[in-house]
């Protein structure tokens, strides 16, 4: 089957190439650069060597960079220790980074190339679900601090996107499946074929080789495309992507960050729908349908009965609300995202016994 090319449009558009033994594609979104720093971690060292050696036979010279793998990756101290090789390489502005690795590497390697001269060329070539259809598209980047998690970082729009689909046949399924959960998600507020896929063979969605879970992949990347590109910022439109992430967020939180993304936003996704159910402004079909859907993904749908409060002082905090008043991403109906402002406490306590 031939690649696929999504378009991200925008004041810097680039394109999210979609396909299998994609890779040779990296050197083409390069033009112009002389030397290509290669960040990845240590489970992908294969992986960059191979993109290091076509940019290599492209006549550019790689600068492979190991950083630590996650989020030990994502760090200041790392940030730093990678400018310093690309400062000791005579970097200039018209060199690139490439980033290749989940999610963690590719905001690492974004936010190296934002601040780097103030801003090379990234591209992007995630190897984990969850990195393909959200982190590596859109142009954010950032680190932790002690501050917390991805408060610090930078919007830096990729020059382009490599999802090589064959590299997710190493990924652990459990880490599949959690970038189900944000699959699933774009399904729920604009993509309603991606639930009618996944109902109809749950198996085969989670299949890494199989057809299914390459239409999920293009499906998902194509919402996150047409959000961006509409709204880079997230001064709108964009917070539809935080459908099921302010419970989600509680909960990672609550966990010191040791659950999968994926997994708290599942939870997240249907207390969501509970909270538009109990609000009148969604049907009941269409809220059961989400657990339906995120159960035969294996995903987790209920967290621990007595959290509420604990999770209720960390959603009042998340940056969606504004003030005190609490902001949720909701459905009006399938494919038909709304926010819910300042829901009452009463409210945000009885969503909560679907999710026990
Ligand atoms: N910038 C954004 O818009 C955005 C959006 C969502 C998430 N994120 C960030 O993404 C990160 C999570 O990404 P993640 O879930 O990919 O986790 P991750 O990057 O921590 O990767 C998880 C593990 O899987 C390994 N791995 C990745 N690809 C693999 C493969 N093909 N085979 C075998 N192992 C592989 C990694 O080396 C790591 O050990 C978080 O830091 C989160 O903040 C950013």
């Amino acid at each position: 089957m031939s690649d696929t090319r999504i378009p991200v449009g925008g004041d810097s558009p680039y394109e999210v190439l979609v396909g299998r033994d994609v890779l040779s594609g990296i050197p083409a979104m390069l033009s112009g650069a002389a030397q290509v720093a290669v960040l990845h971690a240590a489970p992908l060292a294969a992986l960059a060597e191979r993109v290091a050696g076509d940019l290599a036979a492209a006549g550019l010279r790689p600068l492979p960079i190991e950083v630590p793998d996650a989020e030990a990756g994502k760090r200041l101290s790392v940030a730093e220790d990678c400018w310093e090789r690309l400062g000791a390489a005579g970097f200039t502005r018209t060199d690139a980074v490439v980033g290749v690795g989940g999610g963690a590497v590719t905001d690492l390697a974004g936010f190296v190339a934002a601040c780097w001269l103030r801003g090379v060329r990234v591209v992007q070539v995630p190897t984990s679900l969850l990195g393909m259809v959200d982190a590596a598209v859109g142009g954010k980047t950032g680190v932790n601090t002690a501050a917390g998690k991805n408060l610090v970082g930078a919007f830096h729009p990729p020059a382009g996107v490599v999802c090589d689909l064959d590299s997710l046949a190493t990924l652990p399924p459990r880490d599949l499946a959690a970038g189900l959960a944000e699959v699933a998600k774009c399904g729920f507020i604009a993509d309603p074929a991606i639930l009618a896929i996944i109902e109809a063979d749950p198996e085969a969605a989670r299949d890494p080789r199989g057809p299914a879970l390459r239409e999920l992949v293009e499906r998902a990347i194509a919402v996150k495309a047409r959000v961006v590109s509409a709204d880079l910022r997230e001064s709108g439109l964009r917070e539809i992507l935080n459908y099921g992430h302010t419970l989600g967020h509680a909960i990672e939180k609550r966990e010191r960050y040791a659950w999968r993304h994926g997994d708290a936003i599942a939870v997240g996704l249907v207390y969501a729908a509970e909270l538009a159910l109990l609000a009148g402004r969604l049907d009941e079909a269409t809220a059961r349908r989400h657990r339906s859907v995120l159960v035969s993904l294996g995903l987790p749908v209920s967290y621990a009965a007595d959290a509420f409060d604990e999770l209720h002082a960390a959603m009042r905090v998340d940056k969606k609300s504004r003030g005190a008043t609490l902001r949720f991403v909701v459905l009006d109906g399938l494919a038909a995202p709304g926010i819910l402002t300042g829901p009452d406490d009463a409210l945000l306590r009885r969503a909560y016994r679907s999710v026990i």
